[in-house]
C-alpha cells in the first residue's frame, strides 16, 4: 500500500509511477483524514509507503496527523519505504519521518527525495516549461531507479538531497514557516474570479466556502498546499501581494 498526500500532482505522479512499477494500490491520505480510517492490515509481501512533498525543509501536517493515528496490522515482516519530493533538498526531513515513524513501531528501510518543479509559488516565481519539462524527465529517470532499489527490498538505503545547513532549515526555518507563512489571512481574489468553485472543491481540508460566487477562506488548517492557488483557471487566487507577480505550476503528467 502506498499512501500519498499531494498539493499539486507530484507527489501523486510519483505515487501513481511507483504502484504501477510495484504493483500497490495507492490511497490518498487526505482522504484517510476526512473518513478518520486509520486502521489498515499490510498482507505478505506487501510494501508500506509514503510518498508526500517537503513544507519548508519538514513534514506538511497531514503526514504527522495521518502517522500519529496510524494503526497497522500485519501478519509478517514487511517493507516500508518512503519518498518525498521536493524542489530542491528536504534538509532532515527524513530524519523527523524516522523518528515519529518509530513511535508507532516502523521501521524506515529506505527513502528518498525527488526534486521537481516548484510548486511555492509564494516566494519563487515558477520554472520555464522548457525547464519543467526537464526537471520531470529527470525526475522519471529517479522514480524508475527508485522502484527498483525497493523492490529489490534494499535495506537502510537512503537517498536524500539535504542541501546546506539541513539542522538549521528544519529547525528554526520549519518553526517561522508554521508560524507566519501559513495563515489563510493572506489568501484573497483578484477581479479575475469568475466563482467556479474549483478552489472550493479542490481544497484537502475542505476549508475554501463560496459566498456569492466569491471563495473564503476559514482560518486555521490550512496545509498550505497551494492545489487552490495553482489549480485556479484564472490564476485570480494570490497569498500576499508576492504572488500577483508569479506564475502557477501543477503536474501535467497526471
Ligand atoms: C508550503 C510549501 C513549502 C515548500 N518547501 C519546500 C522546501 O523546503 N524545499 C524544497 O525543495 N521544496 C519545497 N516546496 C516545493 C514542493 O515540496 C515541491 O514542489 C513538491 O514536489 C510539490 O508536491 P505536490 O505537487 O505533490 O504538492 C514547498 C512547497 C510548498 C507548497
Amino acid at each position: 500500500m502506498i499512501f500519498y498526500f499531494s498539493g499539486t500532482g507530484n507527489s501523486l505522479y510519483t505515487a501513481q509511477q511507483l504502484s504501477a512499477s510495484l504493483q500497490e494500490p495507492i490511497c490518498n491520505i487526505t482522504d484517510i483524514i476526512q473518513n478518520n480510517n486509520y486502521s489498515y492490515i499490510i498482507s505478505e509481501g506487501e510494501h508500506l509507503g509514503f510518498v508526500f512533498p517537503v513544507y519548508a525543509w519538514g513534514l506538511p501536517k497531514p503526514i504527522i496527523t495521518f502517522i500519529e493515528n496510524l494503526d497497522i496490522s500485519s501478519i509478517a515482516p514487511y517493507y516500508t519505504f518512503a519518498v518525498i519530493t521536493c524542489g530542491e533538498n528536504i534538509g532532515n526531513t527524513m530524519e523527523e519521518l524516522k523518528k515519529i515513524l518509530k513511535k508507532k513501531n516502523i521501521f524506515l528501510n529506505s527513502g528518498f527525495s525527488i526534486a521537481m518543479p516548484d510548486n511555492y509559488v509564494v516566494l519563487f516565481d515558477v520554472m520555464s516549461k522548457e525547464q519543467q519539462t526537464e526537471k520531470l524527465d529527470k525526475a522519471d529517470k529517479i522514480i524508475y531507479k527508485i522502484a527498483k532499489m525497493i523492490a529489490l527490498q534494499k535495506n537502510n538505503f537512503f537517498r536524500v538531497e539535504k542541501g546546506k545547513f539541513p539542522l538549521l532549515k528544519s529547525t528554526l526555518l520549519h518553526y517561522l514557516f508554521h508560524h507566519f507563512y501559513t495563515n489563510t489571512k493572506h489568501f484573497y481574489t483578484t477581479g479575475d474570479c469568475i466563482g467556479c468553485g474549483k478552489c472550493e472543491a479542490l481544497c484537502p481540508t475542505h476549508i475554501i466556502h463560496m459566498k456569492s460566487e466569491k471563495p473564503y477562506w476559514d482560518k486555521g488548517n490550512c496545509y498550505m498546499c497551494l492545489a487552490c492557488l495553482n489549480y485556479c483557471p484564472k490564476e485570480a487566487i494570490q497569498y500576499t501581494k508576492k504572488t500577483e507577480k508569479h506564475g502557477r505550476y501543477h503536474n501535467t503528467r497526471l
